[in-house]
């Protein structure tokens, strides 16, 4: 189903046949265009097209084949930056308010799975959240305070399921998991049942702002659509303000096997900062798969060698002596935000109706589910509770600070302008195949790859989104924008906005 254009495949892509996609050859019209068809793009097509309006979906490469399929999909109303962070950034009222969305986003992929016969191995268990090595257990005790202030239910418990690592921890209750390709192909299907259609293979590159919009393609074709929603994970028509409060990073998992019945079903997670997250899946008869997740960086920021999938084995390895042989690693992007909560409703700025869902915080499976039933009601005129909440031109005071940093961060980037690239020992020549480096020439910086074959591909190594010098990524052999999260394959070709483009090709001279 998923085409994967990074080096590594999730569990999830390596066990989900890949289908010839049908490429958008013709220019149409409909009601609600929509870009991107991961879980946020899809959900909002299902419920739009169930209410009987018309929806195209576009797709630059296939559902499931950006973040989705990369998921490790836990489904939860424990908020990955914390209750008690929501509480002191937005208050109480809008807190409770971002809670209740997660639950509610649960229930609907709970009952969505029920109503259209999707089977996603949907599951209801206990999530628990334990302070981890060298982290002050005084913080789960304010977390307590807060998740309850803010309606969530949680209580105290003592190492479940006899894993002591656990310690005393707090249990959220009634969390969820499922298989995120199962899910979206379901969801796919009911789509068009509902008269939807859905195009990959096609990218978007712009989108023309009038009362009925226009959305060019790759493919010399356009669809006009009085809505369009960007569904694209990041908002890649809007060239500045949206990524001044969208932060980029990178989050890594693994697979590995552990006896069946060996570890209790739940999902956990440790408090540290990167933090770790862990839950199990089906895998052959007598065994089940332990997914590990976490060792999050900046994008295009990574240490070289990269440690990650290391760091993740022996961490779990300490934890989880059964676990046997890693059968998996894989990496993707999530993109946090000043409160932990993502963007979804009218693209800040636009004179039309063109939506955007964004900043999924690491909590993409709520909140891309939050942004098919928010988008879809803002759509079709029905107001919302969590309007206000996930409104993407706010800017909560209490996180300026972090909006700040994360900025100086950016900024500091395009000091790699000014610094030469590569090094004496190492000229293109020496690259071996798979690795890529980028090299200064005269005045240009050069992001050269071997290829498997020993053929090299030279691109410009200047971001076309704002200009920022990208990075290899030895994991996933792209390359990688350290400012605002573009990705780009081994070639240069464009797999993650905000870049609309692919890497120019060297300048001569
Ligand atoms: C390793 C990892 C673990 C994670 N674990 C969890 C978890 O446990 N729980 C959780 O809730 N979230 C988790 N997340 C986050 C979650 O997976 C994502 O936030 C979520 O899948 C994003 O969904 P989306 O629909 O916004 O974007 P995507 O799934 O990326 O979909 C966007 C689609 O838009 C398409 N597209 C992009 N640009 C264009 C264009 N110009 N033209 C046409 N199409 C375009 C892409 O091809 C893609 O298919 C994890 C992420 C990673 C990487
Ligand atoms: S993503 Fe903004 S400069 Fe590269």
């Amino acid at each position: 189903m998923a085409t994967a254009t990074e080096h590594t495949l999730s569990l999830w892509q390596d066990h989900s046949p890949t289908q010839p996609e049908t490429a958008l050859t013709e220019s149409l019209r409909t009601d609600v265009c929509i870009i991107g068809a991961g879980i946020a793009g899809l959900t909002t097509a299902y419920l739009l097209a169930k209410e009987g309006r018309g929806v195209v979906v576009i797709d630059q490469a296939s559902p499931g084949g950006g973040e989705t399929g990369r998921t490790t999909a836990h489904l939860a109303s424990a908020i990955d930056d914390r209750y008690a962070m929501l509480l002191r950034r937005i208050g109480r009222e809008k807190a409770s308010l971002a809670g209740e969305s997660h639950r509610a986003a649960i229930d609907f992929i709970e009952s969505t799975s029920h109503a259209e016969n999707i089977e996603c191995s949907f599951r209801r268990l206990d999530g628990y959240l334990f302070a981890g090595e060298n982290r002050d257990a005084e913080r789960l005790e304010r977390e307590f305070e807060a998740a309850r202030e803010c309606g969530q239910r949680v209580d105290w418990v003592e190492s479940p399921g006899g894993l002591g690592f656990l310690g005393r921890c707090l249990r959220f209750p009634h969390q969820a998991q499922f298989n995120p390709l199962d899910y979206l192909r379901g969801l796919r299907e009911a789509v068009e049942r509902f008269g939807g259609r859905v195009y990959g293979n096609t990218r978007v590159l712009e989108i023309e702002e009038h009362d009925h919009n226009i959305v060019r393609t790759d493919r010399d074709v356009m669809v006009r659509a009085p809505h369009v929603v960007v569904a694209a994970n990041t908002p890649f028509n809007d060239r500045v303000t949206m990524h001044t409060k969208l932060f980029p990073y990178q989050t890594y998992a693994i697979a590995a096997t552990v006896p069946a019945g060996t570890v209790p079903a739940a999902l956990y997670w440790d408090d540290l900062d990167p933090y770790h997250y862990v839950r199990l899946t089906d895998a052959t008869p007598g065994f089940e798969t332990l997914i590990v997740g976490g060792e999050d960086h900046k994008t295009g920021q990574q240490p070289h060698p990269n440690p990650a999938f290391e760091n993740l084995e022996r961490w779990a390895r300490e934890r989880f002596p059964q676990l046997g042989t890693v059968t998996h690693q894989w990496s993707g992007e999530v993109l946090e935000t000043m409160d932990g909560l993502a963007s979804i409703g009218r693209n800040p700025g636009s004179r039309a109706h063109v939506w955007i869902a964004t900043g999924d915080s690491g909590m993409g499976m709520t909140h891309g589910t939050i942004a098919g039933m928010l988008l879809s009601d803002l759509i079709v005129g029905r107001d919302n509770p969590w309007r206000e909440v996930f409104e993407p031109s706010r800017v909560p005071p209490a996180g300026l600070g972090e909006m700040a940093k994360e900025n100086l961060n950016v900024a500091r980037q395009y000091f790699d302008w000014a610094k030469p690239s590569g090094n004496a020992e190492r000229e293109p020549a020496a690259l071996r195949p798979g690795e890529g480096c980028v090299f200064q020439r005269g005045l240009h910086k050069v992001a050269i790859h071997r290829d498997g074959d020993g053929t090299l591909h030279e691109r410009s190594a200047v971001c076309p989104h704002l200009g920022c010098i990208v990075e290899w990524n030895e994991t996933e052999h792209t390359w990688d924008c350290p400012c605002h999260g573009s990705r780009f394959e081994a070639k240069g070709e464009v797999i993650h906005g905000p870049s609309p483009v692919n890497l120019a090709s060297v300048p001569p001279g």
